[in-house]
């Protein structure tokens, strides 16, 4: 099989104005890898300023347009602001819009706390109004745009410990079918994508090794997945190759979902 990255990208994406939020780090990161690679200008939002500076200096010295816009998802006021300094850098209305950023804690029911939730739904759930909020009068004015948000496949099936995560996931392919429609009249094309487990540190880094056993059992595929395959489905939906997709769920998960166990 050959690697991701031994495949010229199409170049889909030449001069889009893309925001990915969570870009600092594991799938957000290779979002906007992938879309430099396609052509994109990059604006990476993200609310971790150290990791944000260092990968958007990494992004730089490998000749890439990308620009650093340090915001909380989840304050409606930050995102309206990052939106706007993001037009008025590139020159240019954002056409291409990822919702990535997760703040995650997985905890038994009896375990959960409102703080936690709170926080989970902030950046999850009200963190993706506020970004599409502020995206679609420019891509209104643009005459086009395709907005990526990241779901899981803890939408579709139970895991331990993921009410909230569930629930917020849940709600990442309800706001895509309703902003999908609501958005159609301007060009603009909502759709998600629902990854199973994927090589982060933040997901399948965490696993010790009887845990990692387990769920490769589970994995038709017999493999996590990679931040880079995640990345390509996104390019398909941000680009006009996916032209006619409006509030899909794009599953990319080895099998994971559709085997019987
Ligand atoms: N990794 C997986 O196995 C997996 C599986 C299914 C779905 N997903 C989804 O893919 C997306 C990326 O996952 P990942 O594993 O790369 O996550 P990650 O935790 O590695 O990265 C998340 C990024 O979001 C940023 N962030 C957190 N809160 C923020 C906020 N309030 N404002 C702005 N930025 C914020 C973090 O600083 C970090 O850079 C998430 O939506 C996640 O739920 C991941």
């Amino acid at each position: 099989m050959s690697t991701l990255t031994e495949i010229p990208a199409a170049r889909r994406l030449t001069g889009a104005v893309c925001v990915v939020t969570g870009a600092a780090r594991g799938i957000g990161l290779a979002i906007a890898e992938r879309f430099a690679a396609e052509g994109g200008r990059i604006a990476c939002l993200d609310m971790g300023a150290a990791r944000l500076q260092s990968a958007v200096a990494g992004l730089v010295g490998r000749g890439i347009e990308a620009r650093a816009y340090e915001a909380d998802v989840g304050r409606r006021d930050a995102v309206a602001a990052a939106f706007d300094a993001v037009e008025r850098d590139f020159g240019a209305p954002v056409g291409v819009l990822v919702n990535n950023a997760v703040w995650a804690r997985f905890q038994p029911l009896d375990e959960v706390d409102e703080d936690s939730v709170d926080r989970m739904f902030d950046v999850g759930l009200k963190g993706l109004i506020w970004t599409m909020q502020s995206a679609a009068p420019q891509m209104k004015r643009r005459g086009s745009g395709a907005i990526v948000n990241l779901s899981s496949t803890s939408a579709l099936q139970a895991m331990p410990n993921a009410i909230a995560y569930a629930a917020m996931k849940a709600g990442v392919l309800g706001l895509t079918r309703a902003a999908a429609v609501e958005l159609s009249p301007w060009g603009i094309r909502v759709n998600a994508i629902v990854p199973g487990m994927i090589g982060t540190p933040a997901s399948v880094g965490k696993f010790d090794e009887a845990t990692v056993r387990a769920r490769l059992a589970t994995m038709p595929l017999g493999r996590f997945g990679e931040p880079q395959e995640i990345a390509a489905v996104a390019a398909f939906l941000a680009s006009d190759d996916s032209r006619y997709m409006q509030g899909a769920a794009l599953v990319a998960d080895g099998g994971w979902t559709v085997a019987t166990r």
